[in-house]
């Protein structure tokens, strides 16, 4: 089977497994877990920041972090098409006591006058804007990434309304390779960053909240809370030193069949539309007399396995469990 569901489902390579069993341990709620504790300084010293804290879901560090930079009451500026409205079960609300302001974008991007023209003046009848939050890549809008530039106008807005600007990287990396970006860009940008290892790096779990050291003390806390402190993590993290030192150059090879898929798939009979791929995900809109449940279906049959994205809407992802040759049998099957 060919499963182009999601870049999350990728097995741990016996490379991968081998750096797992091979590590040093201890309790990392004690902050001694020796590989916990690496992955952590080389991650914050990649992006050039002062700390990380790591947890095991990208949902947790960013629910982490929306609940550091938020008080009950206030109110996030987020995309309507953002993972952490749509797919972190209200956790900004049931963690945190605070409210969204949504901004439609189809491709889920902020632009930087977006976010100043929804920052609420200081005013008592008004919930109090506390923070910004983006997401590159952005799922929802077919994997699509910001520039550095529109960054740096949005962190400028930001600045001058002292309004701390979050990032959700699960998907940092493919905006980084693609776009030919450094780490440390995002590091002097953004207040605080959420970054997955489990997603197109290929580690079987964990994410990392990056940021100042006070912020990342206060996120130990908040952690604890949320009951994601781990103990011999290192077995884990791991994985993580694995996936950062030898899967991130390779994304390219990812985005490259993305773009293959993406081709084949816009002669399709069924398909309008494709989203213009820029990294590993690759958003169809099915015609009108056609249904994406079908399309699934039909796929499934001929032993690849893709996802509803909405309505009228499927999307495949490639990572590192998809190869050259399983991409010849995609675009071969697409051929209807
Ligand atoms: C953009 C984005 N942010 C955050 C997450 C949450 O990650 P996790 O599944 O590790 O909680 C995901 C998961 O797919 C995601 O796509």
């Amino acid at each position: 089977m060919i499963d182009l569901r999601s870049d999350t489902l990728t097995l741990p390579s016996v490379e991968m497994k081998e750096k797992m069993l091979s590590v040093k341990l201890g309790d990392d709620v004690f902050g001694e877990d020796p590989t916990v504790n690496l992955l952590e300084q080389n991650t914050a010293s990649m992006f050039g920041m002062e700390s990380a804290i790591f947890c095991p879901s990208g949902t947790m560090t960013n629910q982490i972090a929306i609940n550091i930079h938020t008080q009950p009451g206030d109110e996030v500026i987020c995309s309507r098409e953002s993972h952490i409205y749509n797919y972190e079960g209200g956790g900004i609300a049931k963690n945190s006591g605070a409210s969204v302001r949504l901004i439609e974008r189809n491709n889920g991007l902020l632009k930087h006058e977006d976010v100043l023209n929804n920052i609420n003046q200081d005013d008592v009848h008004c919930p109090r804007t506390a923070l910004v939050a983006l997401e590159n890549t952005s799922n929802r809008g077919g994997g699509v990434c910001y520039s550095i530039n529109e960054l740096l106008k949005i962190k400028k807005v930001c600045v001058q309304s002292e309004i701390p600007l979050h990032l959700d990287g699960a998907r940092i990396f493919n905006a980084i390779v693609e776009k030919k970006q450094s780490p440390k860009s995002y590091g002097q940008i953004f207040d605080s960053i959420s970054i997955c290892l489990s997603k197109g790096l290929g580690a079987p779990v964990g994410s990392l909240l990056i940021g100042n050291e006070q912020f990342i003390n206060r996120a130990r806390r908040v952690r604890k809370v949320f009951g994601g402190g781990m103990r011999q993590a290192g077995i884990i993290a791991a994985g993580g030193i694995y996936a950062l030192e030898n899967n991130i150059d390779r994304l390219v090879d990812d985005h490259k069949r993305a773009k293959t898929i993406a081709n084949s798939a816009k002669k399709c009979s069924w398909i309008e539309n494709v989203i213009p791929v820029e990294t590993n995900i690759i958003v169809c809109y099915m015609k009108q007399d056609k249904s994406n449940i079908a399309f699934i279906d039909k796929l499934e049959k001929d032993g690849i396995k893709c996802i509803p994205f909405g309505e009228g809407r499927v999307r495949m992802v490639t990572h590192l469990d998809v190869s050259d040759v399983d991409v010849n049998q995609v675009c071969e099957k697409l051929n209807f």
